[in-house]
């Protein structure tokens, strides 16, 4: 029994369904350079159309600011999503008023129809209840369909959801299952890995990881302050300084809760940050003024591959290193590679999520071997951090 509806919950034949899915893919031009986010709509658009639902979906896309930005219109992405779904998908030009209702009038059931960017108007990032009750009036049901838009308290993933009865779709639902996987009846040992250059974005995830995982990895330029703050000279590296009484404080932290911190006992440093620049692994404490550090050095991933193989379950947000410029994705890419051996073999359930950790993975070709990749950027921190998500909270029981 999940805790929130879904599509089981629903009688959706014959009905007009409004879904939420999140269409705020990576473009250039017209053209979608990553369907990632298309392909992951598919199971519900599918279910419903085979149910005989009258399917509406509406996304935001981009930032318009609740203006018509015409490069921000939905319109391109209906075309690539119906090469996605293999099945036509009309389109119309508004989100709400007289137009969307004409173009839901004219729906059968099992046709599919996209509405215009919700964020051309004012009402959607409100939350405005008037807007709100335009949307629903498009629909007999609501789905949502877009974990990586739940921690947006808008008209289209909360404020609906108010108005119709609502339930998660099965995009949404394998996320909301899988990170329960991952944090909320986790199997044990748990290791989290948090990377990322700044500590400073990162505080309430690691705070909160230290009471929920047994050994956590703190790696990419967030590491640096962690170990100023263990005293080390470090050089040119990126690091904050001012945060080095959090580091502490979480460093404590950690040790209360019985959760092991684990820094890089070797470090890639290098005079330049550029690609391919002259590097050598030394020790943490044993960077030069004029060095910085770029990546976690090789020991340093044989000690965590180690931990790794003894533990149950493995999160991972963000990378251990300046992974986009070569070869300071290395660490990266060799944990991800023997996570994703350890997935194979049954050993590990891996999670893995956020922005740059999607790149991350993908660069070391390893994607399809973990348990399951999140596209949600900061829906998937702001879960990681312990908070309630409004699109989430709307759909419980
Ligand atoms: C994302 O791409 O992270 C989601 O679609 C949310 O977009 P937003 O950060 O503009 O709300
Ligand atoms: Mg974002």
């Amino acid at each position: 029994m999940t805790a929130f509806h879904t599509l089981d919950d629903l009688d959706v034949a014959g009905k007009r369904v409004l879904v939420r899915v999140d269409f705020n893919v990576p473009m250039e031009g017209a053209r979608v350079t990553d369907t990632t986010r298309l392909d992951r709509a598919v199971p519900t658009v599918r279910e419903l159309i085979d149910r005989n639902a009258k399917v509406i979906l509406m996304s935001h896309f981009g930032r318009p600011k609740g203006a018509r930005v015409p490069e921000m219109s939905l319109r391109p992405v209906a075309e690539a999503f119906e090469g996605v779904l293999g099945r036509p998908v009309a389109f119309v030009d508004d989100a709400v008023g007289d137009n969307a209702e004409a173009a839901v009038e004219a729906l059968s059931a099992g046709d599919v129809l996209l509405l215009e960017n919700t964020r051309f108007y004012p009402g959607e990032e409100k939350n405005d209840a008037e807007f709100s009750k335009q949307l629903a009036a498009l629909g007999d049901l609501y789905v949502n369909d877009a974990f990586s838009a739940a921690h947006r308290a808008h008209g289209s993933t909360e404020g609906v959801a108010q108005i119709l009865p609502s339930a998660a779709g099965r995009s949404m639902q394998r996320e909301l299952d899988y990170l329960a996987l991952a944090l909320a009846a986790p199997e044990r040992p748990v290791m989290a890995v948090v990377g990322g250059a700044k500590v400073s974005t990162k505080l309430d995830v690691l705070e909160h990881l230290t009471a929920k995982a047994d050994k956590l990895v703190v790696g990419g330029g967030m590491a640096n302050t962690f170990l100023l703050a263990l005293g080390a000279e470090i050089g040119k590296s990126l690091a904050e300084a001012d945060l080095v009484p959090t580091a502490k404080a979480i460093l404590e932290k950690a040790k209360a809760e019985g959760c092991e911190l684990l820094l890089p006992k070797d470090v890639v440093v290098a005079k330049e940050f550029a690609p391919n620049p002259e590097t050598r692994v030394c020790a943490p404490d044993d960077v030069a003024a004029d060095e910085m550090i770029l990546d976690v050095g090789p020991d340093s991933v044989d000690h965590y591959a180690e931990e790794l193989e003894s533990c149950k379950t493995l999160l991972w947000n963000g990378p251990l290193g300046a992974f986009e410029t070569p070869p300071f994705q290395t660490a990266t890419v060799e944990l991800a590679k023997f996570a994703a051996k350890l997935t194979l073999e049954e050993k590990l359930t891996s999670i893995a999520g956020g922005g740059d950790t999607v790149a991350a993975v993908n660069m070391a070709g390893v994607a399809d071997d973990f348990t399951y990749v999140s596209t949600a950027g900061g829906a998937f921190l702001e879960y990681m951090e312990g908070k309630a998500l409004p699109g989430v909270e709307a759909l419980k029981k």
